[in-house]
């Protein structure tokens, strides 16, 4: 509904148009009123001209006739005759400057007169006898042409008045009615909503009128379709620019550059706890505390007076759930579209989880490279223990058994056990592939060797096993298993001073996409899971991330080596599984072994115990191949007590030089890695190749290359490299594997 005012602009749209009308039509009138007048004015102002020269054209002549010879009353009535013609109102004939005869009233305002001569012709001479004065009165003309002004003023004023009336009708219904319909749909129009389109009733000559208003409304129709469709579109755009927002995974927050909230994502309505609609129009200090907040505006007010963004770490709580996250801020300035700064994007992505990976890929890194190490380290130790004990049986053996210096010799030898002991655990821990792979029953296993864990702790201590139903079985090396177990064990009773309880359990585990978001070391996948707990000390922060690590140890020096979960986790590791550790301070810890499972049947375990055996002999000729002098004296001096003959060579080319100079030899007994360009692999290669029928063993303290054959497509090499005698070894060991060796089929 239009109000007052609008009311009276259309009044006076109207008014205005009607009035100009009428003035329009006043002044042509008048302006054309004056003009017929005056044209009238001069038409009766010539009519009295023409009625003075018929006056003298028929008059004078008489008049003349009449004054020449007295006839007073012939000039009487003459004159009485001018005088009664149309306007004239006074004729007087003067003689001498006398009037001689004069008709009709001369004293009225107005009039026009003429003198005309009067002259009397005798046929020769004219003379002039007087003068006839005529007077016409111009009244009568002034109130003819006052009628007619009258008369073509007020018909004017009718005509107009009816054309106004008609005028007002018109416009009304043709302009102002369909201008007030056009003005209310525009106001009524509210771009949302159901739409319908302006539709004037316009009636036009041809029936479809195509006038101004029509168009005007065809416009207005246009205009609002195009904006509905520009509404539209903008709408659907802002739509998906918000689920883009809010489907991020990251933190999005927008501030002027007061530091007051424009606008967030969902997420961060998460953070904060609150709506969007809350949020927008406030500052970090009405959500964070003050320290916080001056930090937060610090770095917004870095970003603003830079012009570059900003970018740090920071541990954020979420107020819905209370859950944190350490994130990734960046901050960046934002401009309008005319460059103006207008305030700071701020987004934040999680990094918990690529931390942790990070973290994770750091540590197997350093594992990898520490196993790297270690193995070479314990290849070279393990030759020299050889050495060393090898010289000690021999000295064993030379040295008279009653002698007081056997003692000694018993000490080194243990000495030199220890020493191989670590070499053993540091080539578990960093051998990546397992030596004897079995498909095994886990429970039937942990069953077996339930005595054996029973052994290793103190009678405070309580075992508890327990073991899932229908298990799956695993491929892995049960050597590495029972070490594995008997380490955790003594970890726990040395965890345990005082007594408590160990746990071991197994299960049947798969673990999901869930479970590697929050375990990334792991992968997806069935697996076995053997965990061993106990009720113990349990480890800080500090020791946990330690543990694995070789050498690392908090027990006193002589008790521990710091090896025990490093061959574990080794273990762990080349089986394809994952080790988790659980631990908190005084109230113990659990170590769970995921173990990956095998669809396949598990073989009989039996945990071998060596009797005490005779010692094999022999008579065969045996060649010792060794870089190493005093490793060969060692194998050389072990052989001949054994019965064997033996020769020697420095490396593969010598020997390869002897076999084919020296007949009779029946077993190549030589070392892997050696200098020269041909290792022990080659030897043998070549020796199968030209004599097979002699016999070959080989020996190693490098698992390395051992790995590398066993993946090799040679059959022999990988048959040679499992009958493979390890570094150190001692005389019952060299004694078992050359006759082994011997008795093999071809
Ligand atoms: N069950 C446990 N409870 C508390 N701490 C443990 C436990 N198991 C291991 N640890 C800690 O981890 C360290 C390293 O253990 P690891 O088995 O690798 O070496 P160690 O037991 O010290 O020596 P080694 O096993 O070579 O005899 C231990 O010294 C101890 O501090
Ligand atoms: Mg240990």
């Amino acid at each position: 509904m239009p109000n007052e005012n609008e009311k009276s602009r259309f009044t006076s749209v109207s008014r205005r148009l009607i009035i100009y009308i009428v003035l329009t039509s006043t002044v042509i009138t008048l302006v054309l009123t004056a003009v017929q007048l005056f044209r009238d004015y001069n038409m009766d102002l010539r009519g009295i001209d023409t009625q003075f020269q018929q006056i003298e054209k028929v008059h004078l002549l008489s008049i003349s006739e009449t004054l020449w010879t007295i006839d007073t009353e012939g000039l009487r009535i003459i004159l009485e005759g001018l005088e009664n013609l149309a306007d004239v109102v006074h004729v007087s004939v003067i003689v001498n400057d006398k009037i001689l005869a004069s008709v009709g009233t001369d004293n009225i305002e107005n009039t026009i007169s003429q003198d005309f001569l009067l002259v009397h012709n005798d046929g020769e001479t004219e003379i002039a006898i007087g003068h006839l004065h005529v007077t016409a009165d111009l009244n009568t003309v002034y109130q003819r042409i006052f009628d007619r002004a009258l008369i073509i003023l007020f018909s004017n004023a009718i005509k107009t008045l009816l054309v106004v009336c008609a005028m007002a009708f018109i416009i009304h219904h043709i302009i102002i009615k369909d201008l007030k319909k056009i003005t209310d749909f525009i106001k009524s129009q509210k771009l949302q909503g159901q739409y319908v389109p302006l539709e004037l009733t316009r009636i036009g000559f041809s029936g479809h009128p195509n006038d101004e208003l029509s168009i005007l409304a065809d416009a207005i129709n246009s205009m609002q379709t195009e904006l509905r469709m520009g509404l539209e579109a903008k709408d659907i755009s802002e739509q998906k620019l918000r689920t883009l927002i809010d489907t991020l995974p990251d933190l999005v927050w927008l501030k002027d550059t007061n530091g007051v909230y424009i606008a967030c994502n969902q997420k961060f309505e998460r953070l904060r706890g609150a709506k969007q609609s809350d949020i927008v129009g406030k500052t970090d200090y009405d959500f964070s505390d003050r320290e916080q907040a001056d930090f937060y505006t610090s770095n917004d007010s870095e970003v603003i007076a830079t012009g570059s963004l900003n970018r740090h770490e920071t541990e954020v709580v979420y107020a819905d759930d209370g859950h944190s996250e350490l994130i990734e801020k960046i901050k960046t300035p934002m401009y309008s579209s005319d460059g103006e700064l207008v305030g700071v994007l701020g987004v934040g992505r999680d990094i918990t989880e690529r931390k942790k990976l990070d973290e994770q890929v750091r540590h197997a890194k350093k594992m990898e490279a520490v196993g790297q190490l270690t193995g070479g380290i314990a290849h070279d130790f393990n030759n020299i223990l050889a050495i060393v004990l090898g010289n000690l049986e021999i000295l064993e053996l030379k040295t008279d058994k009653s002698d007081e210096r056997q003692d000694r010799i018993q000490k080194a030898k243990n000495g030199v056990k220890r020493g191989a002991d670590i070499a053993r655990k540091l080539l578990s821990f960093s051998r990546t592939d397992a030596e004897e792979v079995s498909i095994l029953s886990i429970n039937k296993f942990v069953e077996n060797i339930e005595d054996l864990i029973a052994k290793s702790l103190t009678a405070s201590i309580a075992v508890e096993i327990e073991l899932a139903k229908d298990l799956w079985n695993v491929a892995i090396d049960p050597g590495d298993l029972v070490d594995a177990l008997l380490n955790l064990s003594i970890n726990a009773r040395d965890a345990m001073p005082d007594g408590g309880a160990l746990y071991i359990e197994t299960a049947n585990k798969t673990l999901d996409q869930e479970y590697i978001r929050r375990n990334p070391e792991g992968r997806v996948g069935d697996f076995v899971m053997i965990s061993v707990s106990d009720t113990g000390i349990g480890m800080n922060e500090e020791t946990r991330e330690k543990v694995l690590d070789p050498f690392f140890t908090t027990k006193e020096p002589g008790k521990g080596t710091g090896l025990g979960l490093s061959m574990v986790y080794g273990f762990v590791q080349r089986s394809g599984g994952h080790l988790k550790i659980y631990s908190e301070v005084g109230k113990g810890t659990t170590f769970r072994l995921y173990l990956p499972r095998v669809n396949k049947t598990a073989l009989q375990q039996h945990v071998e115990v060596l009797d005490e055996r005779q010692l094999p002999t022999g008579s065969e000729t045996v060649l010792v191949v060794d870089d190493e002098e005093e490793l060969r004296d060692v194998a050389v001096f072990y052989l001949e007590e054994l019965g064997y003959t033996t020769l020697v060579a420095e490396d593969g080319l010598q020997a390869l030089e002897f076999l084919r100079d020296k007949p009779g030899i029946d077993l190549v007994f030589s070392d892997v890695v050696m200098p020269g360009g041909i290792d022990g692999y080659q030897v043998a290669k070549t020796v199968h190749e030209e004599q097979p029928s002699i016999k070959i063993l080989l020996t190693s303290g490098f698992t390395k290359k051992k790995e590398e054959i066993r993946n090799s497509d040679d059959q022999y090499l990988v048959k040679l490299n499992s009958g493979m005698l390890d570094k150190p070894y001692n005389r019952e060991e060299l004694a078992f594997a050359v006759r082994d060796a011997l008795s093999e089929d071809d």
